[in-house]
């Protein structure tokens, strides 16, 4: 049997830099697939919503899972293009208030299990760039190289404040830091699938660094582990 498509995991928080890390690492393996676990959570609890389920029922939830059709489109942050049943929905799936629902669900283990294999299905040849909570952790035990991203509470606030507002979102930035650290509390605190590094990530603080210095560490680790010339 041949090996299965090799897999790089970025995991961490919200507004750590995961988004900018998974688009470099794009750039440096043309032609590499890509998983956004979050978005699918986001999606999860939009497609929930709108079916009225309620949304403490995770069996319902879940059991929904199986049934969306799902489509991403687009390359970089400003043509990105996500379709729910031929419908686009971007721009709802990027709002604080469907992250904030996606760590909600995300809570129950029936909801996990409903999207794992969705998960693994997008490892296909010739590799896969996962980003989320759990990557490392729990769907991709086996990754090629793990990468676990932090920054401070405050810097990573300022930044979803800035994604936002390019979104034309008004936020408050006292408001912003509640949400971030409401959420890093459900996420990091749940039973199932904790936001926590594997023992074999390699952790990266982005609060004082730049893209430029965030990639140079995540070069050299490429490198190491033979990935990368
Ligand atoms: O990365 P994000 O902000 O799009 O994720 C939204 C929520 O989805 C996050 O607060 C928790 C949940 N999530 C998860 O539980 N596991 C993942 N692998 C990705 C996201």
């Amino acid at each position: 049997m041949s090996a299965p498509p090799p897999v790089i995991t970025v995991d961490g928080p919200s507004g750590v830099g995961k988004g900018m890390v998974t688009r470099g690492l794009m750039q440096r393996f043309p032609g590499w697939h890509r998983l956004d676990s979050g978005a699918l959570y986001r999606i999860l609890a939009l497609a929930a919503m709108r079916a009225g389920l309620d949304l403490g029922d995770p069996d319902a939830v879940a059991a929904l899972a199986p049934r969306l059709d799902i489509h991403f489109g687009g390359s970089s942050e400003d043509d990105e293009s996500i379709r729910l049943d031929g419908v686009e929905i971007v721009d709802q799936v990027r709002s604080e208030t469907a992250g904030g629902l996606a760590s909600k669900i995300a809570t129950a283990p029936v909801v996990r299990d409903a999207l794992l294999q969705r998960q693994r299905d997008f490892r296909q040849a010739p590799g896969l760039v996962a980003d989320g909570r759990d990557m490392g952790t729990v769907v991709f035990t086996d990754a090629a190289v793990k990468i676990f991203l932090t920054a401070s509470p405050e810097e990573r606030a300022r930044r979803r404040a800035k994604q936002l507002s390019a979104r034309g979102e008004v936020v408050r930035l006292a408001d912003l830091s509640a949400e971030i650290r409401a959420r890093d509390e459900r996420d990091r605190t749940r039973a199932v699938a904790p936001l926590v590094p594997a023992p074999d990530a390699i952790e990266i603080d982005t609060s004082s660094l730049n893209p430029a210095q965030v990639f140079e560490r995540i070069d050299e680790l490429l490198k190491t582990r033979g990935l990368l010339r």
